[in-house]
């Protein structure tokens, strides 16, 4: 198994793993190297939905995403499409999965069946670097709050069209700590937080765009071009991620499974 890394902040490219078979001893490695680099990205992967699933229950526990059927014989995988006819992508906001739940995603696995000729990149970014970027007094200061997040705020409603409105919301701490690892991440995100526990949304909003400027910096991230048979898998808890929506005219489908997260602290 050879490690590249796609980014000083984040990311790893694991060459020479065929994720059909791996073996106790492998996956326990990749475990310890999805903790170290938050997102891992693998090519030339030959999956489908029985074996995307089967590979997704090595490292967590499979769960239906809230808002999408899952395949009929899969329910916990799901098909992120977008058609050319298409001009909205799916999830197409800064976001961390599911943070509107009482426990948000631990993860998730997307896979790459279809994919546009250019464009389709997705941007991931490091919400732990983002926490260490601040100054103390203001991570004292947050270190003490909760934040609301909801699964209708406008930015996420709007790339899932159709959809019906779910009204899910959760508070979690501004700053968590990683369960596995101890570092402290910054737990707010464009496409779900709306303010902080006992403030106005007028009082949260300046602050909380200020928090998601510094997760979303360049230099925070990395950035991951697809191609047929590619796979990501991220840790939901510090990552957060960006779908491009650069492509319209051409067709993208992925397949996706959550894993099954705790309750922030
Ligand atoms: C998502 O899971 O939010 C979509 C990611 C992608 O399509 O790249």
């Amino acid at each position: 198994m050879k490690v590249e890394r796609l980014s000083p902040a984040l990311g790893a490219v694991i060459h020479g793993l065929s994720l059909t078979d791996l073996t106790d001893s492998q996956v326990n490695e990749l475990d310890q190297l999805l903790d170290h680099h938050g997102v891992l990205f693998f090519r030339d992967q030959q999956l489908e939905p029985g074996s995307l699933l089967r590979l997704a229950a090595r490292f967590g526990k499979p769960t239906p995403y809230p808002f999408v059927q899952g395949l009929d014989d899969y329910p916990e995988v799901i098909e992120v499409i977008k058609e050319p006819e298409d001009r909205i992508n799916f999830g197409g906001v800064w976001h961390s999965d599911t943070a509107y739940l009482d426990k948000p995603a631990m993860g998730a696995l997307l896979y790459a069946v279809e994919v546009p000729e250019t464009g389709g990149d997705t941007l991931f970014a490091d919400a732990s670097l983002a926490y260490q970027a601040l100054s103390p007094g203001l991570q004292k200061l947050l270190s003490g709050l909760t934040a609301i997040n909801t699964s209708d705020k406008a930015a996420i409603s709007a790339t899932r069209p159709g959809q019906p409105k779910r009204g899910l919301s959760a508070a979690h701490p501004v700053i968590r700590t990683h369960p596995r690892n101890g570092r402290k991440i910054l737990f707010v995100d464009r496409a779900h937080t709306t303010h902080f526990s006992g403030w106005t949304i007028e009082e949260s909003t300046p602050l909380l765009e200020q928090l998601f400027d510094v997760i979303e910096r360049p230099e925070h991230g990395c950035r991951f071009h697809w191609t047929p048979g590619s796979l990501a898998f991220w840790d939901n808890r510090r990552c957060q991620h960006y779908p491009l929506n650069d492509y319209h005219g051409e067709r993208r489908r992925m397949l996706r499974v959550s894993l099954a997260g705790e309750l922030p602290v």
